[in-house]
This record gives structure tokens, sequence and C-alpha cells, in this order.
């Protein structure tokens, strides 16, 4: 996977590079020796990834509200990207309850605007389009969501983003099926954990703060299911698409679920417990309460498309995942960051290839 020669010397933009996701695929992408472009807000925190890796300096690093159609027309035309992965987006679930209108206009209108601006933009042959697991109609199955079930959301957040596959399909249906033009994809995945991730009321990083802090850590929805995922998972199943589709647009302008796999599939509680262990100290207790927000207790997605039609699978172990990601917030600092991180790419790289027999 590290060898990925797709990406090499390509004019590569990333929305939303600044963030937790957007950050790491930008210091893979950069390993994989593409030219580097961003669109984003100011980083949230100065200890998180994209601040301690130091990728911003080695990228057409831009600031600009993806709502500014005119600003992000602009980048495009300055930049003129072989390849774009759409990430920026308001991303978390009670914040949008708090600020739902906002939510949908970056979400949903956002990415309207990211699919125009690819539309105007000749030199774009292919786009990832990342929205997430929870894009779908929650029916609170046990078995997974396929790609060809139905949009929903009952929260705002999840909403926002099946409306923005909806927006996906539509632009790829209506102005990108015909040959020479560019290739548009969706990206489906869960709950992604990992090193440098700093948002408030995300599970991981409330660990982190509360073992720090030596607090005990409150949890909301202790028995809820999530296709948790190290970040480098679905990760590579965004790189491996998108060098499918600069190298045969029918076959993969589509959705594509990238989840764990369904042995994979864990309880708040049960990472809490596992890292609390991992870290060696602290506690937490059950706040959940009848009148807080509602979010879905079971979620799973089913990846038998990303297996068989695209030869991906995710290949960490649950222990690994907690591992690998307990270790960046006890060991990588300002100084050894940059190299951390690029050690953990090479790392999972490595696994990937012996364990995806590639
Ligand atoms: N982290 C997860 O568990 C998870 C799970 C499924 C899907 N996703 C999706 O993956 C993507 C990245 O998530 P993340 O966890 O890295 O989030 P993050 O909050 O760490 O990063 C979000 C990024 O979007 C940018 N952004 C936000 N509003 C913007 C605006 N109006 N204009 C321009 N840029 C803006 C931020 O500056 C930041 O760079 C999002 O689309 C999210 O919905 C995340």
């Amino acid at each position: 996977m590290i060898d990925l020669p797709a990406f090499r010397n390509k004019k590569v933009l990333v929305t939303g590079h600044t963030g937790f996701k957007g950050a790491w695929l930008s210091i893979w992408l950069d390993l994989l020796g593409a030219e580097l472009a961003g669109i984003a807000l100011d980083p949230l925190h100065e200890e998180d990834i994209f601040n301690l890796s130091g990728i911003g300096a080695r990228m057409g690093d831009h600031r600009c509200d993806i709502r500014n159609l005119k600003q992000v027309l602009d980048i495009f035309a300055k930049e003129k990207p072989e390849v774009v992965f759409h990430l920026a987006a308001q991303p978390l679930v009670l914040e949008a309850y708090k600020n739902p209108l906002e939510t949908f206009e970056v979400n949903t209108l956002g990415t309207a605007n990211i699919l125009e601006a690819i539309r105007l933009t000749p030199s774009v042959k292919a786009a990832v389009m990342v929205t997430t697991d929870k894009c779908y109609e929650n029916q609170e199955w046990v078995f997974g969501y396929r790609e060809s079930d139905p949009m929903g959301g009952h929260d705002p957040y999840s909403a926002s983003k099946g409306a923005a596959e909806i927006v996906i399909s539509s632009y790829r249906r209506s102005f990108f099926s015909a040959p020479g033009q560019a290739a548009i994809a969706s990206a489906r995945s869960g709950n992604v954990i990992g090193g440098g991730d700093w948002s408030a009321n995300r599970l991981v990083p409330d660990i982190i703060r509360a073992s720090r802090n030596g607090q005990s850590l409150e949890i909301r929805n202790p028995g809820s299911t999530r296709p948790w995922q190290h970040v480098l998972e679905p990760l590579s199943g965004y790189l491996l698409l998108a060098s499918k589709l600069l190298e045969e647009k029918d076959k993969y302008a589509s959705a594509w679920n990238f989840g764990p796999l369904p042995t994979q599939v864990f309880s708040v509680k049960q990472v809490v417990e596992a890292f609390l262990q991992y870290l060696g100290k602290g506690d937490w207790r059950d706040t959940s309460s009848p009148d807080q927000h509602h979010e879905a207790n079971l979620l799973m997605l089913e990846i038998s498309k990303a297996i068989h039609r695209l030869g991906w699978k995710p290949v960490l172990q649950f222990q690994e995942m907690v591992q690998l990601t307990a270790a960046w917030y006890a060991d990588a600092n300002a100084q050894n960051a940059p190299e951390f991180c690029r050690g953990q790419i090479i790392q999972y790289s490595q696994l990937w290839r012996s364990r995806n027999g590639n």
C-alpha cells in the first residue's frame, strides 16, 4: 500500500486537511509523493495532528470556508488538482443538535460547492467524497447496511450527510457520467480513532483528557456499539479507491462502505475499558439519561463490496487499534511527531500488505 504509485507527482487537493482524518491523509499522500493542497478552517487545538506533524508547511495550505463558493472556485483554479478528497465537514452529532442549520450548510451545501468546483475545473480526474456510516436510514438492524440501502438520518448530522450523499449521486449522474468527465465516488466509514484527535465529545479524546486530568470519565452511551476503526483503515480504502477511479471510472464511480469486519464491532464500554487498561489508570461512570439527545444504538456497515470489488479489507485487530492510538498520545510530541506519524503509516502499510496478500 505504501508503494501505491498513482499519486506520485500528482496534484491532490484535500478538504479538511487541518482536521484529524484530513491531516493523517495528507501525511500519507505526502509519503506517496503527491503534490498537496488543502482547503479548511484553522486547526482547533495546538497539540492536534495537523499542528504537531507540520504537514501544513509541505502543502498549499488554504484557509477558506467551503460555504464560500467564489473562494473555493479560485483555489481550485489556482491549484488545478487532478485528485480531490473531500473531508471538510462539521462532523459532531452533538454540535449538530446545537447548530443544525450551520451543519446542513457546511455538510450538504458545502459538499455541493466542492462538486460544483470539480465540475468547473477540467484538471480534476477523480474525487472521493467522504460522508459517514450515519448517512443510512438507521433501522437498528443487527446486520450491516449495504451501499444500496436508503439514505436517511434522525439527528441533523446524520441527515446532513444523508443529504450530501443524495447531492453527490445527483451530480455524478447529471454531470459526470460521460467518458472523460471526472470519476466521483463517495466513501462511508465508521467511528474512527487514532492519534492526534482532540475533538469535543469524542470517546478517545475524552478518555485521554480525563486520564491526563485525573478525572472520572463520564460515558453517556456505554452499551452502544459502533464500527470502531483505526484512522488508517478507512484512509487506506479512500486511497485505494481514488487510485482505482483514476484507472477505470465506470467500475468504481459509486458509493463504498469502509467499515470493520463484523467480528470487530465493539461497545463504547469495551473501548473505554481497553484504553483504561492500556493507560494503566482511570475509571468511568455511566451518565446515560432518558433526556439525552437521540443517538443510534446499533450501527454496522456491510463491506463485501469493498472486499470483493476493490480488494480492500481492514487489517487491524481491536487490541492493535487501541495500542497504535494510545501509543500516539503517550509518545508523540512537538519534536518527534512528523517521524512518529510517518512511522505509524509505514508500520500499518506493512501490515496491510502482509495481511491483504499485496
Ligand atoms: N472521525 C470520525 O469518527 C468520522 C466517522 C465517519 C465520518 N467522518 C467524516 O470524516 C470527515 C473528517 O472528519 P474528522 O474526524 O477529521 O473531523 P475534524 O473535525 O477533525 O476535521 C474537520 C475538518 O473540516 C474543516 N471544516 C469544518 N468546517 C469547515 C468549513 N465550513 N469550511 C472549510 N473547512 C471546514 C475543519 O477545518 C477540519 O479541517 C468528515 O467529513 C466527517 O464527517 C468522520
